[in-house]
């Protein structure tokens, strides 16, 4: 870690001409290119845009496109210490927004903008997967839990000061891994190699069948069944297969896979290369979301410890033509690409945009071949089924939901944390372990999942009731739910491609209402238009962020009507917009004032 250096004009050619030399001059790898000349720029100016261009052989447009797309991309300078706050609703609850703004006064900079000096910049960012240890920022790019008054006090005469990163307190770097409470997955010890003997032994037919038999589901949220998933990819037509770990975790409020990544990366490396095994792919990738830029390092030393010892590479423990690697790419700051098509084109060095489906990837994935798409902690408990039965595995959970799940819980209650619950578990056995008293609602499975009353803590956390990707955000009796639905409908329109227009337009024009309301102009009617609105983006929206992004809207109208009633101070419509005192410039020009002449 280190404060960014400025090379002279002269190096950005050569510099950029080694990152793309070290890249193999692939097109694919645009992003992962694009990202390190940035960490050495702090942006990527014309020249370097040219010079990638040309040395990949690609249109100017589709690099300027792809800067354009990803948040942690920029065309114009930063500060040499670019801080970007996370804007999470739990983070604004702890004080996020005034932290911000002492930290902008303290640098005398202001939010959103790069200070003349060009020493630092300071930008508001989505969730940043530190929740229960925020509010969080990014420094350069590497996470910082735990911001607070004292904090911005000791971290600005460093700043001012030039002091690299590398000697700033390594403390302030630190996360806690946040496990509170460990179940199957996690107190169940898998030695290295074990499931990729079972399955050299075995054969790929005997796994699939454990699998299907354990009845385990994706735990990033959609809970397909994996059996089905690697069976696809195995029977589709011969030739080049990948396997892909999604680790992009972009959903507020979740964090879980950080601490899969971080004490368990053994487990989920085991999980890919026996998937691979299974369906015969040569070709894998980890997509860790940018935010997790500090699990790098050892993720990479974990990758080639396994190489070492022959669980990756070729003819993987003594097997020949069992040739399997993992790469890893680095995301830059969109939650659309945790979509799996949009996480698909980012691999291939693209603007994150969602495919057509079907084809799905599973057929047509990665580079038009059969791939696996996975959450990391599908991967982890495909290893463990391969070694411990299908039974074994479905000891826990319920019938349609076997197994565990990792939470993430945030927000108010004394012990946020990564808590493995047997599915199943209802909604008040986690809130009283978590320590959340009597809270007025709950949050499961982040902005796109639901808002649940007190009177539905009954419910239970499984796929047949309330699934989630993992998410369980508490909401104490104080917070203001309407401060919640304007945090998640704001997020939704800076995460939105733009590519369809029902949720470009849709979602920014809900925005506008709830705007309206939260200022106290808003009126039966216009409640009744954001109905309306967020039924349209639900139906008519091309993927999922589109078809998820109203239902905190949705939800909170139903199950907490008083929350927008008590917002109405007008029963009258009233405009969002003054047309007549839009017009006062006009009548001063015209030198008209009569009654005709206003509205
Ligand atoms: C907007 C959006 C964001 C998503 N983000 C993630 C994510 O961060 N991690 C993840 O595993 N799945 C995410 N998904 C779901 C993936 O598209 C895909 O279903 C999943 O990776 C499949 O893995 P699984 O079957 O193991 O859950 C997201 C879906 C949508 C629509
Ligand atoms: S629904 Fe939203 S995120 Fe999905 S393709 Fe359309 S614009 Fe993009």
């Amino acid at each position: 870690m280190s404060a960014r250096a400025h090379p002279r004009h002269g190096t950005v050619m050569a510099l950029v001409h080694e990152i793309i030399a070290r890249h193999h001059a692939e097109p694919g790898n645009l992003l992962q290119i694009l990202r390190e000349v940035q960490a050495v720029l702090t942006h990527i100016p014309e020249e370097a845009v040219r010079a990638v261009a040309t040395g990949l052989w690609i249109p100017l447009t589709q690099v300027k496109g792809v800067i354009d797309f990803y948040t942690f991309l920029y065309d114009a300078p930063r500060g040499e210490y670019d801080l970007l706050l996370s804007d999470c609703v739990i983070d604004e609850f702890r004080g996020g927004r005034a932290l911000a703004e002492a930290l902008c006064r303290r640098l005398d900079v202001a939010l959103g903008a790069t200070r003349a000096d060009g020493r630092v910049s300071v930008a508001p960012t989505s969730c940043t997967g530190l929740c229960d240890q925020g509010p969080a920022l990014l420094v350069n790019g590497y996470a910082m839990p735990g911001l607070s008054q004292e904090r911005i006090d000791s971290m600005a005469p460093l700043i001012e000061g030039r002091v690299p990163l590398s000697a700033w307190p390594p403390a302030w770097f630190h996360l806690d891994e946040g496990l509170q409470r460990a179940g199957r997955l996690l107190s169940t010890a898998l030695p290295s190699g074990l499931a990729l003997r079972k399955a050299i032994e075995l054969g790929g037919n005997v796994i699939l069948d454990a699998l299907r038999r354990s009845g385990l589901r994706g735990l990033g949220g959609a809970g397909y069944s994996l059996a089905r998933k690697w069976q696809a990819s195995a029977a589709a037509c011969a030739g080049e297969r990948s396997v892909v770990c999604n680790a992009d975790e972009g959903e507020p409020g979740t964090f879980k896979d950080r601490l899969l990544l971080r004490r368990y990366g053994d487990l989920v490396f085991e999980g890919m290369t026996l998937c691979a095994r299974v369906i015969g792919a040569r070709q894998g990738f980890l997509y860790l979301r940018g935010e997790y830029l500090c699990l790098l390092n050892d993720l990479e030393s974990l990758l080639e410890r396994r190489r070492q010892a022959g669980l990756l590479g070729n003819d993987i423990l003594g097997t020949p033509g069992f040739d399997f690697d993992i790469a890893i790419h680095v995301g830059a700051g969109a939650y659309i690409c945790g979509e799996e098509s949009a996480l698909l084109e980012s691999l291939e060095g693209k603007r994150g945009v969602p495919r057509k489906r079907p084809p799905y990837p599973v057929t047509h994935g990665y580079r038009q071949h059969p791939t696996v798409v996975n959450n990391v902690e599908s991967f982890a408990h495909a290893a463990q089924i391969a070694v411990y039965g299908p039974e074994w595995f479905r000891q826990c959970g319920t019938l349609d939901s076997p197994g565990t799940k990792l939470l993430s819980v945030s927000g108010d209650c004394a012990r946020p944390g990564i808590y493995e619950y047997p599915f199943g578990t209802m909604v008040a056995e986690v809130l009283s372990d978590c320590g959340a008293g009597a809270p007025q609602a709950v949050q499961i499975a982040g902005a796109a999942g639901h808002c649940v009353p007190p009177s539905e803590f009954n419910r239970r956390l499984a796929f047949e009731d309330l699934p989630t990707g993992g998410a369980f955000m508490v909401f104490g009796g104080e917070r203001d739910l309407m401060a919640v639905v304007r945090n998640f409908t704001h997020f939704f329109v800076h995460e939105s491609c733009g590519f369809c227009v029902p949720c470009r337009v849709g979602t920014s024009l809900i925005k506008d209402l709830i705007e309206k309301v939260y200022r106290g102009n808003g009126s039966e009617l216009d409640l009744e238009e954001i109905r309306r609105l967020a039924h349209l983006v639900q139906r008519t929206s091309h993927c999922g962020l589109g078809h998820t992004a109203p239902n905190v809207v949705l939800d909170t109208l139903e199950k907490f009507p008083e929350v927008w009633r008590d917002r109405l101070r007008v029963t009258a419509f009233e405009p969002a917009f003054d047309l007549d005192g839009a017009l006062a410039a006009a009548r001063k020009l015209t030198g008209r004032d009569d009654r005709e002449a206003h509205l």
